[in-house]
């Protein structure tokens, strides 16, 4: 078992960034998400510091979708980074904390026209294009306001990398970006440079995610750059800046071995040297743009367990009162996790469980498998590396409310993301005209708002 960041265990308890996690359950409720404040900031660091070390211009921009609220847009904005989002809801959480719109990406494979007035209006420092219809869309949106956005062009290098075909996205037959085969890149390169609406600054690649072997970013760069020689003949054009996304692996498992983000950047920052040296193109400033492996290893997800069900001979299934609506990962993608019972930290692992949720899927289940001792109802089970990609993803599923995440650090612990309650579940749901009856006149007459009471209670 890994014990990541701040982690320790003392007393047979786990803690995390100094706060003892089954006083955090007790204090906070589960499921939980619990953020290791110092972890995801030297993860920031080491990438900020790594890459600047290595590379003479160059930006790390952190991707929100692994995980975006207002404390966590604070925190990479004092590190220093900037921003990636993708869609209206993720720039309207930025700016609501106040992240500068001029440290802002805006991506996304179909933008709409709200979205791209949007940012437009915020005046965002990239626009990260998709297709042509965008491309069209964009020069039209920034001719009728006499604004000039500079934009990236995202090309797809056909790249094939070892990873979940679900996230896996710079193969030819992908739906991102513009394809470098049959032209497709290179006509909109040729479209936006003659656009007067639109400042072409460079290009866009992302391969992948969750990647272990970096050599997989050696053949994007050297296809996007022999690529770039090619565009350069056919329209005199030079990238300023080159973004080769995100991607790098974590360690979700023992088994996983993936590159350090020092490392990483380091090897990008090579690859990208020795291609330009090669094309004869003046060394464009090199973006990244990392989720995973800035908030990953940060996360951890806390679960009290309810039941305990021994199938003799087959299998024991220990349910948590969480489960796919928190972590659709392991669903989707197969992942693996490793949790710990936090209460029983250091107690021998005697028995071999299954950690289901809660919900109505029998594939509801977080951990096939796990080296646990005896477990029993009312145990804290501590899932590991829930960071990236779980809060972003969560669902309310079977009607359930999404958890709590608070940032620990320093033995204190701050409350990020409140628990959402039933009444959240139903503040959305109106009941038309026809359907009414008596029970929503009588609300109705009472505050004017026919689902707001409760008569159940
Ligand atoms: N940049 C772009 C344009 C992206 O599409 C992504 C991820 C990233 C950066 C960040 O990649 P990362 O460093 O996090 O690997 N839901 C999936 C992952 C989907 C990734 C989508 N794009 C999962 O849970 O594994």
């Amino acid at each position: 078992m890994i014990l990541r960041g701040s982690m320790a265990i003392e007393d047979g308890r786990l803690k995390i960034g100094g706060c003892d996690v089954v006083q955090l359950a007790k204090e906070f409720g589960t499921p939980l998400y619990v953020v290791d404040e110092a972890m995801f900031r030297s993860r920031c660091r080491e990438y900020r510091a790594g890459l600047s070390a290595v590379y003479p211009k160059s930006r790390v921009i952190y991707a929100g979708k692994a995980l975006l609220n207002a404390a966590i847009c604070r925190i990479v904005e004092q590190e220093g980074l900037a921003l990636d989002v993708v869609s209206g809801g993720e720039l309207y959480t930025a700016l609501h904390a106040g992240f500068p719109a001029d440290r802002i990406y805006f991506h996304g494979n179909n933008k709409s026209i709200e979205e791209l007035e949007m940012a437009l209006d915020a005046g965002v420092h990239r626009i990260i294009v998709d297709n042509f219809d965008e491309l069209e869309l964009l020069e039209a949106l920034a001719k009728s306001r006499s604004v000039v956005p500079d934009i990236l062009l995202r090309v797809t290098p056909g790249v094939e990398v070892h990873t979940h075909s679900y996230i896996r996205t710079g193969h030819l037959d992908s739906k991102f970006g513009f394809s470098l085969h049959g032209g497709m890149a290179l006509k909109a390169i040729e479209r936006a440079v003659a656009s007067p609406h639109l400042r072409l600054r460079g290009v866009h690649c992302h391969i992948g995610s969750q990647i272990f072997d970096i050599t997989a970013y050696d053949a994007a760069c050297e296809i996007i750059f022999e690529f770039l020689a090619r565009a350069r003949e056919a329209t005199g054009f030079a990238p300023e800046e080159l973004n080769l996304g995100g991607g790098l692996g974590v360690r979700y498992v023992e088994v996983d071995h993936p590159t350090s983000p020092a490392e990483f950047v380091a090897h990008l920052a090579q690859i990208v040297m020795r291609e330009a040296r090669r094309w004869r193109f003046e060394l464009p400033a090199l973006l990244i743009e990392p989720g995973r492996s800035i908030a990953a290893e940060a996360g951890t997800t806390l679960y009290t367990v309810g039941s305990v069900k021994e199938i003799p001979g087959v299998r024991t299934y220990v349910a948590v009162d969480g489960g796919m609506n928190d972590n659709p990962r392991v669903a989707l993608y197969q992942a693996r996790y490793e949790a710990i019972v936090a209460n029983k930290a250091d107690a021998p692992k005697t028995n071999r469980v299954t950690v289901a949720g809660k919900l109505c899927e029998s594939g509801d289940i977080l951990i096939w498998d796990l080296e646990a001792p005896k477990i029993q109802p009312g145990d804290i089970l501590a899932v590991f590396a829930t960071g990236a990609y779980n809060y972003s993803m969560a669902s309310n599923y079977n009607r359930l409310p999404k958890p709590a995440m608070v940032l620990v650090a320093d033995g204190s612990a701050e409350l990020i993301v409140a628990r959402e309650t039933f009444a959240d579940l139903v503040r959305f749901d109106r009941i038309p005209a026809r359907l009414r009856d008596a029970r929503d006149q009588a609300a109705a007459a009472h505050d004017g708002e026919p689902l707001k009471r409760a008569s159940w209670r």
